[in-house]
């Protein structure tokens, strides 16, 4: 990567962090770089750009699972888990709070992420929550493959009761409305080119249900006619329910 460099700040591991550069194809400093920075120090991996820094801490999601609160997030009410253990995958992980919300709710997500850069930071994010007595069941039942789940969930091809898609909208969102996070993470990312390869691969893990988060008004996925939507002020789920017993390869109508 050309605009990204990894920086061994206070407290690092300098063979950790030189790894990592190694991963991700980027030089090692001890420097923030000019544009996008993975900083590596005593709290772990972090992103620095743009006057911003952002670090994934699945902490700030514990007021959203806690007090009753879980059942009432949109993906929950979607996935509607009747039964706990269900099995879930998460083919777009971007930096897992998704999949911690599906977590929480019971399931054990198997998660997919294919930018180094988010990975690496999605690694450290859920290393460091399995430290906290407070994430670490949550997390437990989390499990993280860098890699393209166009690819993975065909090669790996394991049933799954649930898969749950959350790729970059094509559009951008307008910029005021997108936070910190989003608009450091969104310099790394490419919107989705390959929606039929996903929606089709995802097919391929003869889920019961597969769940696409959409922009309100966006176009569906490849094409294809949802069962049924839950809409939300700025998102909607789109929700494709197959019959038992479960399909092979076949898409979703195309419309
Ligand atoms: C909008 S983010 C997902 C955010 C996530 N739902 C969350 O709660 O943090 C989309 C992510 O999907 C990843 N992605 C898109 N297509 C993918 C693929 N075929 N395989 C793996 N990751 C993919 C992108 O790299 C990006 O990080």
């Amino acid at each position: 990567m050309d605009n990204i460099v990894v920086c061994i700040g206070k407290g690092a591991d300098r063979e950790n962090a030189a790894a990592l550069a190694e991963r991700i194809g980027a030089p090692l400093t001890d420097k923030v770089g000019e544009m996008l920075t993975l900083m590596t120090d005593a709290s772990g991996i972090s992103l620095l750009g743009f006057g911003m820094r952002f670090q994934g801490d699945f902490s700030r999601l514990l007021p959203r699972i806690t007090n009753g609160r879980l059942p009432h997030e949109m993906l929950i009410h979607a996935a509607k888990p009747k039964e706990t253990w269900l099995k879930a995958v998460d083919a777009a992980a971007g930096m897992g709070e998704d999949a911690f919300l599906l977590a929480a709710a019971g399931y054990d997500v198997t998660l997919y992420e294919r930018n180094t850069v988010v990975a690496a930071l999605l690694r450290d994010a859920m290393d460091r929550a399995k430290k906290d007595p407070l994430l670490k069941d949550t997390v437990g039942r989390m499990h993280f493959t860098e890699g393209d789940s166009t690819v993975l969930m065909k090669e790996r091809n394991e049933g799954a009761d649930l898969v749950y898609l959350d790729p970059m909208f094509p559009p951008r969102q307008k910029t005021g409305l997108v936070n910190k996070k989003l608009q450091l993470i969104q310099k790394l990312e490419q919107p989705c080119v390959d929606e039929k390869a996903l929606f089709d691969a995802a097919v391929s893990v003869r889920p019961k249900k597969i769940i696409i988060k959409r922009p309100l008004k966006g176009a569906y996925l490849a094409g294809s006619r949802p069962s049924y939507t839950i809409t939300g002020k700025a998102i909607r789920y789109d929700c494709y329910v197959f019959p038992e017993p479960r399909p092979d390869t076949q898409s979703a109508k195309t419309v």
